[in-house]
């Protein structure tokens, strides 16, 4: 059965009806989330966007009505016209939990089969099944809640930015690669045979001219493109909120971006953010917590005993200091007791994904000490690695020795497994950080020379600019990344605009004059007539909104995400397209 809405008009949402409107004639639409038949009164509650609303019908009200009601299950879309009136067993969990409608009227807009899935948050069902009935999904209230929100922030965000003076203006998808590090993805161009568009991994260069016309302040909510690697904070295509100015040196960008970052938590979470936000250089990061973004929540900070146990017995951790490597440990304070031999072998396996080829430890318990280095050790060296790391009764030290960037990374990664493992964490609690001084360059293995750790286009620190041919492994950038609780939400820069300093970098990087046209040439060319000293930066959006959200999984703010394996488990893209079309894109599937 499915009825037209007729003449019918929606009064009210759901979610909105409270004990002062008991006594009011009102039409609700939705959909139904459950139905209780309890022989001559039927209970359906109703759901739109806005929460749920209890409907009563009474046989001795309507049997006609009532009859109908018989034939409603969950998921229908209905039409209720009745008088609100209030409970006899009030509901304290919802918020409309005090009245319900006793129906007059009932129209069946439309019926649903049995869903595949449980409309309910903790439905226990697989995420492919959530992705691929998405629309089903999404009529969830946590989902529903967090769309909502992203909307909110970028709303607030829009406001922010035209307070401000920023404009926002759109730049092509359609477009030649850009230098942010990932694959590019790639299409055809039917028009011109063998050529292809990159769709844009940021509107870096893009937003650089703009500054070079005048702009003065540009922003943009837009999508990036990036084939790279995903992870539970990646996606394949996923939303910037890119920023660009003019006349402007790291103080000044960092100094807006805090306002927005201060009213963005104010407004969604209610939470205040201590202003100014603090700055740590890239050096103190990985010495102190082994990654550059941090999570300041908690200790476990990194603690360097190389010193204490350069001529140590113990091979491993004589050896990694004699071979230009460190010994770093992690005081797990006041957790000894929660952690089994199986839980630090378990911890051990964690660090090998890491590179690690081991996890070294002393526990310090009222027994005295437990650990299987001990004896490798000289009383003394123990006793300096326990003064150092402020051991006590009750504390679990672990070690990694190896190559420092072994060890950063698997300490690193291991401070933050410890801390999820013990449960410490607080999602209402925010730690923002301004990672700052980042290396200018990054050594690559395999291509066996420098690269640009963020763009080649970032500019070096004033004081490190003549270091640029001696020592580049020492020159720090004008580059920031605002971290909160351990997640890189943003970061940017400030560009090289003097062609002479920008020459010097391309040769560092080993790029010749006409390698660095080819690629930038429309950039450099733009750049000969008048730029001002520009910078900027680049939110990750949906990461924003994930700390917003107190989600750490991507996929639960965008509507219609991709698998870690970048399909779409919905409409099933990408897919095979007809010979036709490969034709047409000059295309031949062929080519091995
Ligand atoms: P960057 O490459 O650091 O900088 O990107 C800026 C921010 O975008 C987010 N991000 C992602 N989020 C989800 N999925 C991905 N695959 C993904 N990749 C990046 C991160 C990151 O901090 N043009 C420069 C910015 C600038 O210099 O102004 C840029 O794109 O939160
Ligand atoms: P072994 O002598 O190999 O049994 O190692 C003794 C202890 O040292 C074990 O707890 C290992 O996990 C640990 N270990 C081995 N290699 C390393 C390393 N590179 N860094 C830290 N601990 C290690």
């Amino acid at each position: 059965m499915r009825e037209s809405m007729g003449k019918l008009r929606r009064t009210h949402m759901c979610g909105e009806l409270r004990i002062e409107n008991v006594g009011e004639e009102v039409v609700l639409m939705g959909w139904v989330q459950r139905e209780r038949n309890l022989g001559s009164l039927i209970f359906v509650d109703l759901r739109d966007t806005t929460g749920i609303c209890q409907i009563v019908f009474d046989d001795t009200v309507s049997k006609e009505v009532f009859d109908k009601a018989e034939k409603v299950r969950s998921e229908f879309v209905l039409a209720v016209r009745g008088k609100v009136r209030e409970r006899e067993s009030k509901n304290k969990d919802i918020p409309t939990g005090d009245i319900e409608i006793l129906a007059k009227e009932l129209r069946i807009l439309n019926e649903s089969e049995t869903p595949p899935i449980y409309i309910k948050d903790d439905d226990n069902v697989s995420e492919a099944m959530r992705l691929k009935y998405r629309y089903l999904d999404l009529r969830k209230p946590s989902m529903q809640n967090r769309l909502k929100i992203r909307h909110k922030v970028a709303k607030l965000i829009r406001d922010f930015m035209d307070e401000n003076h920023f404009w926002e203006i759109e730049t092509p998808i359609l477009t030649k690669p850009t230098p942010e590090g990932a694959r590019d993805y790639l299409v055809p161009s039917r028009v011109n045979p063998g050529k292809f568009y990159a769709l844009p991994q940021s509107p870096q260069l893009m937003k650089q001219l703009l500054m070079v016309s005048g702009m003065d302040r540009y922003y943009q909510i837009v999508r990036c493109f990036r084939d790279e690697d995903l992870r539970a904070n990646r996606q394949p295509e996923f939303t910037q909120l890119d920023i660009e100015m003019s006349f402007v040196d790291v103080d000044d960008v960092i100094s807006i971006n805090e306002k927005l970052i201060y009213k963005l938590f104010k407004e969604v979470k209610g939470i205040e953010i201590q202003l100014p936000i603090p700055r740590m250089s890239y050096k103190e990061a990985m010495e102190r917590f082994g990654v550059d973004k941090p999570d300041l929540r908690f200790g476990f900070e990194l603690v360097d005993v190389s010193d204490i146990v350069k001529s140590a017995e113990f091979k491993v951790f004589r050896n990694a200091v004699e071979n230009k490597g460190s010994v770093r440990g992690i005081n797990v304070k006041g957790y000894g007791d929660s952690f089994s031999r199986k839980d630090i072998n378990s911890l051990e396996d964690y660090v090998k994904t890491f590179g690690a080829k081991g996890l070294a430890w002393v526990k310090i318990t009222d027994e005295g000490i437990t650990s299987p280095i001990a004896k490798f050790l000289s009383e003394e060296e123990l006793n300096n690695i326990i003064e150092r790391m402020d051991g006590e009764k009750g504390d679990l030290l672990v070690f990694v020795a190896d190559k420092d960037q072994v060890v950063f990374d698997s300490l690193g990664n291991l401070r933050n497994e410890l801390a999820r493992r013990l449960n410490i964490l607080d999602d209402n609690e925010i730690k923002p950080i301004w990672i700052v001084e980042f290396p200018l360059f990054e050594w690559d293995e395999e291509e066996n020379r420098y690269v640009a750790k963020h763009h080649p286009f970032t500019h070096p620190m004033d004081e490190d600019i003549e270091l640029l041919e001696t020592e580049p492994e020492k020159v720090r950038a004008k580059a920031y990344d605002i971290v909160i609780n351990g997640e890189e939400i943003g970061g940017g820069s400030i560009r090289i605009s003097d062609s002479e300093l920008q020459g010097r970098m391309f040769r560092a990087l080993g790029f010749t004059e006409e390698e660095a046209w080819n690629k930038f040439g429309f950039l450099l060319e733009a750049f000969k007539y008048g730029t001002p000293p520009h910078g900027g930066i680049a939110y990750g959006f949906d990461r924003l909104v994930m700390t917003l959200t107190n989600t750490s999984n991507i996929r639960d703010v965008i509507a219609f995400p991709k698998t870690q394996s970048a399909t779409c488990l919905l409409t099933d893209a990408p897919t095979d397209v007809s010979d036709e079309q490969l034709k047409e894109a000059h295309i031949n599937l062929d080519l091995e």
